[in-house]
This record gives structure tokens, sequence and C-alpha cells, in this order.
């Protein structure tokens, strides 16, 4: 059987960093037997150059019959202008709740290597290593209504927070599942002292918690968790937390490896293909420059290879060879070295050998 991935580059330096992570998921399929066609597709900014819409249908068919879908990163200042009428991000926003991946997954650890890369005494750092389960189709992000109006007062923006039961129950579930493989706590985050859609969040999520009685719960106010992530990074292993708290959040936690450019993420559903992305953007301000941090795309890859495609082996080898690539010295601009995109990539693919 020959999986199909379709890739999906999109803008700034998601072209460069997909382009690194398609180099070393073929040669990690090559070295482990898997049989593997990659499949390029036009998403974002460049789609919406290219035949005006941020998704193409071409793109959601293509996906919705891949097995996986690897992704670097949409956005760009070309498309922000306030007169624009369609985002790239909107392409991957439709995609998300096209294909109901309504679980990101995005593990985070301190690499003892980085440490004096990162903002945060050593000490704090030592043995980091938590996951986020970012509920990622519902929320603030898609809930309606949804506009900007004109009022005889001034403008008004609306966007609209709200969550169903089952949308909570589903993430909880995989929070606890994955707790349970892992050191057995989950940390709930929500903001239940103000907002409704949080009291129900925390309510279903002590649900979930009496079908793990194996797993310790705990629940934290989103506000007191972004400073206690600082503080306190090595308390925590699976954080469970509704999308827009998920998001912001997660680059915070960003500062523990000590580059956004290191995070990877899977975005899974009940069924179908998995996406798999960096958790960076397309950072304008280094895109053509060839000096992008390529691993979080990279580890990327091994997400899919893991959760998709189901090839552990191939999957560990490839965070190994990261691990090893880091261990030995090897620094991009933003972790403070000066070697450039393709040439850490190369190292990661003589490493995987
Ligand atoms: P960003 O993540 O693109 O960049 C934030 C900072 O981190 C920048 O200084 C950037 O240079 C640096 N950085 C990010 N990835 C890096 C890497 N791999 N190597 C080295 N340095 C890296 O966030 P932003 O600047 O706020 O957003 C830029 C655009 O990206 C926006 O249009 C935003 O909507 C979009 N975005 C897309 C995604 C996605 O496609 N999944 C995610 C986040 C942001
Ligand atoms: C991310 C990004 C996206 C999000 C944007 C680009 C829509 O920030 O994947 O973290 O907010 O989910
Ligand atoms: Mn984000």
């Amino acid at each position: 059987m020959t999986a199909r991935v379709v890739l999906l580059p999109g803008d700034g330096i998601g072209a460069e960093v997909t382009e690194a992570a398609r180099q070393v998921l073929v040669a990690a399929a090559r070295k482990f037997d898997v049989a593997i066609t990659l499949d390029p597709q036009l998403v974002g900014g460049h789609a919406i150059d290219e035949v005006g819409d941020p998704l193409p249908a071409e793109t959601v068919a293509a996906c919705e019959s891949a097995d996986a879908v690897l992704l670097g990163a949409v956005g760009g200042p070309k498309w922000e202008g306030p007169t624009a009428k369609v985002r790239p991000e909107a392409g991957l926003l439709g995609l998300r709740r096209g294909l109901e991946l309504f679980a990101n997954l995005r593990p985070v650890k301190a690499y003892p290597e980085l440490a004096a890369v990162s903002p945060l005494k050593s000490e704090r750092l030592a043995g980091v290593d938590l996951v986020f389960v970012r509920e990622l189709t519902g929320g603030i992000y898609f809930g309606q209504p949804k506009f900007i109006e004109d009022t005889p007062t001034g403008r008004r923006g609306v966007d609209t927070l709200e969550y169903a039961e089952h949308e909570i129950r589903r993430i909880a579930r995989i929070a606890f599942e994955l707790a349970g493989k892992r050191r057995n706590k989950v940390t709930s985050v929500d903001k239940a002292n103000v907002l409704m859609s949080s009291r129900l969040w925390r309510k279903v999520v002590d649900e979930v918690a009496t079908e793990h009685p194996g797993v310790v719960v705990e629940h934290r106010l989103v506000d007191s968790t972004a400073m206690r992530l600082v503080t306190h990074p090595q308390d925590f292993d699976v954080i469970v937390a509704e999308n827009m708290f998920g998001d912001i959040l997660s680059d915070e936690a960003a500062v523990f490896p000590g580059s956004l450019g290191l995070l990877p993420s899977a975005s899974l559903g009940a069924a179908g293909p998995g996406l798999y992305e960096p958790v960076h953007g397309s950072a304008p301000d280094i895109a053509g420059k060839g000096i992008a941090n390529p691993i979080g795309a990279i580890l990327s890859a091994a997400m899919l290879l893991r959760h998709s495609l189901h090839q552990e082996e191939a999957a560990a080898a490839i965070e190994r060879a990261v691990d090893a690539v880091i261990a030995n010295g090897a620094r991009t601009v933003d972790l403070g070295g000066e070697l450039g995109t393709s040439a850490v990539t190369d190292l990661v693919l003589a490493q995987l050998g």
C-alpha cells in the first residue's frame, strides 16, 4: 500500500521548512520501506494569488482523499491589507474545520543542550516535557455570528465564543488518554470565573475525569496559567485548552526549548487524514533568507509518520536524528548560531543515515 501525502508549503518560510521536512520524510520512508507519494497543492496567500481562493476546491479534494497532509505556514503582509476580501488564514482554518481536525497536539520539551538559549533558568527547564491538547475546530475562532458592522455610534466587531458539550468531551478524552500513556496528569485551562463556556468546559472535563481514575486532573484559570507555565514548567504533563487559549499558551511555551521554530504539531480528527504543521507562522521577517529553523517542520513529519502512517520506528528515527543534531551543537540563527535551513536539514539527513 502506498500512502498519499499532500504537501501544502504555503507562504513565507512555510515553503522553506516544508522542503526540509519533505526531504527528511522521503529519506525516512526509504530507510524504513514505507511507500509514499507526495502531492503538492496550493493553500493560503499563494492560492489567493494563483486562483483567488486561499483553499481551492482541488486542494480540499486532494486532502480529503489523502492519508495525511503536511503544511508549512500561511499568511503575510502582502495579504493583510484593510481591503483584503479573503485572508490566507481562512485557508488553514477551512482545512482544519473541513477535515474535522478537532485535536491539535503540540508537544514541547526542553533540550538540555539548548538551556543557554532559553531565557528561563536552566534549573527550571530540566525535564520539561509537556503536550498541549488544543481544541481546534470550535470556540471563538468559529462561533457565529462573527462580523463587523456600522452602527450610528461607530463600527462594532463581534465574535462568538461557544462550546457544545460533545466538543468538550471529545477533546477532554484525547487529553486523558494521552496523559494515561505519560505522567498521568491533565491540566485543564479555562476562564471559568468569567465565561459560561468555561464553566461548562470545567464540568465536562470533570465528568471525563471519572472515566480515568488513574489520571489526576487540575483546573487552572488561563491568566495565572500563563504565569505558572514559565515559573513552574516542570509541573505540567498534558494541558487541555480551548482553541484560543491553546494557541496563545503554546507560543509562550516555545521559550522552553528556546525557539518557536522547534515546535511541531499534529491535528487529528476521529477519522480521516491528519494535518501536520509546525506551530510557527510564515515569519515574514526572515522569509526568503534561507535561515528558518526547519526542525518544527521536520518533527511534524515525524508526527505524520507516527499518527497517520503508523510508522513508529521511522518517526522515532527522525526524532533521534534531530536530538543528535542538536546535541552535536548545530544551531540556526534563532538559536544563536549561523547555520541555514538546508545545512541543518543536511545534518538531520546524515544522522538518519
Ligand atoms: P510567526 O510564527 O510567523 O513568527 C514569530 C517570530 O518567530 C518571528 O520573529 C519569526 O522570525 C520567528 N520564527 C517563526 N518561525 C521560525 C523558524 N522556523 N525559524 C526561525 N524563526 C522563526 O508569527 P507572526 O510573525 O506573528 O505571524 C506571521 C504570519 O504567519 C501571520 O500572517 C500569521 O497569521 C501567520 N501564522 C500562520 C500560522 C500557520 O500557518 N500555522 C501560524 C502562526 C502564524
Ligand atoms: C496557529 C496559528 C493559526 C491559529 C492562525 C494562522 C490562524 O496561529 O496555527 O497557531 O491561530 O490557529
Ligand atoms: Mn498560533
